[in-house]
């Protein structure tokens, strides 16, 4: 596990984008890059750091990218709450050709069968895989430790088969929502936490440098055979007492 730290979420997100732009540009020639993203500030970060370092030289060529969620809030007719429609409007337009793929849960469905189209859709995206292994995930950390949907004390922290699973009693709203599972966090080849706000210091530090016998959500995501990164701004690192890779300006 790597932890860096940046002065402010506008470096992480330079970081952050940065890091998402390298990785796809590595997979270029190679095959498809897949990429799975949060909701929550996490669109905010992308929509204004990525496009730009999308339009740098080794950015997107070659197959589309795969781009998925790794959760949505489901929510009655408009849905303004919906991560997918977060990223349509903020994010997708800006960013360069060829655009990529996009493999998001039809909230309209309602959280049950949402989840199983969505399960099998992304099964169909990684053939031959027991569970999808994406390049890319990134996700972000809730003040109570929860990650992508994945809340504490939640019966669905235990789930070892389905790889997407739906809930209707999420502490944070809307309460209906679909999320990806633990085994295809942790089946992921790279998992970035992108954290900011001191609101989230002490959760930090409860996860980073705890080691609790019925862990929080987010300390679970430990990458069988990948990397895990963490991107922290000072605020968020602020009660860290372990070795930290600090980041200056930009
Ligand atoms: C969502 C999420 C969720 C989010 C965390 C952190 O639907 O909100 O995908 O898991 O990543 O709650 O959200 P913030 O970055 O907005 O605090």
């Amino acid at each position: 596990m790597a932890v860096s730290v940046f002065p402010s979420p506008a470096e992480l997100g330079a970081a952050l984008a940065a890091l998402v732009a390298a990785r796809g540009a590595a997979r270029a020639g190679e095959g498809r890059f897949s990429l799975a993203l949060s909701g929550g500030s996490l669109v905010e970060l992308l929509a204004r750091h990525l496009p730009p370092a999308l339009r740098r030289p080794g950015g997107p060529a070659g197959e589309p990218w795969l781009l998925a969620l790794c959760d949505e809030r489901v929510a009655p007719g408009d849905n303004p709450h919906s991560t997918a429609r977060a990223y349509q409007e903020r994010l997708l337009p800006r960013l360069p050709e060829p655009a990529p793929t996009l493999l998001v849960p039809k909230a309209e469905l309602g959280p049950e069968d949402a989840a199983r189209d969505y399960g099998q859709r992304l099964r169909q995206a990684f053939p031959g895989a027991a569970v999808p292994e994406f390049d890319l995930l990134v996700l972000g950390l809730g003040p109570d430790g929860h990650t992508a949907s994945l809340f504490p004390g939640h019966p669905l922290l235990q789930e070892t088969e389905e790889i997407v699973a739906a809930l209707t009693d999420s502490p944070k709203p809307p309460p209906e929502r679909v999320t990806l599972t633990l085994p295809v966090l942790n089946a992921a080849r790279t998992v970035v936490f992108a954290v900011t706000g001191e609101e989230k210091a002490p959760v930090v530090k409860r996860i980073l440098e705890g080691n609790e016998e019925n862990p929080l959500p987010a300390a679970r995501v430990r990458p069988a055979a990948g990397e895990l990164l963490w991107f922290l701004d000072e605020a968020a690192a602020k009660e860290l007492t372990i070795p930290v890779e600090r980041h200056s300006g930009l």
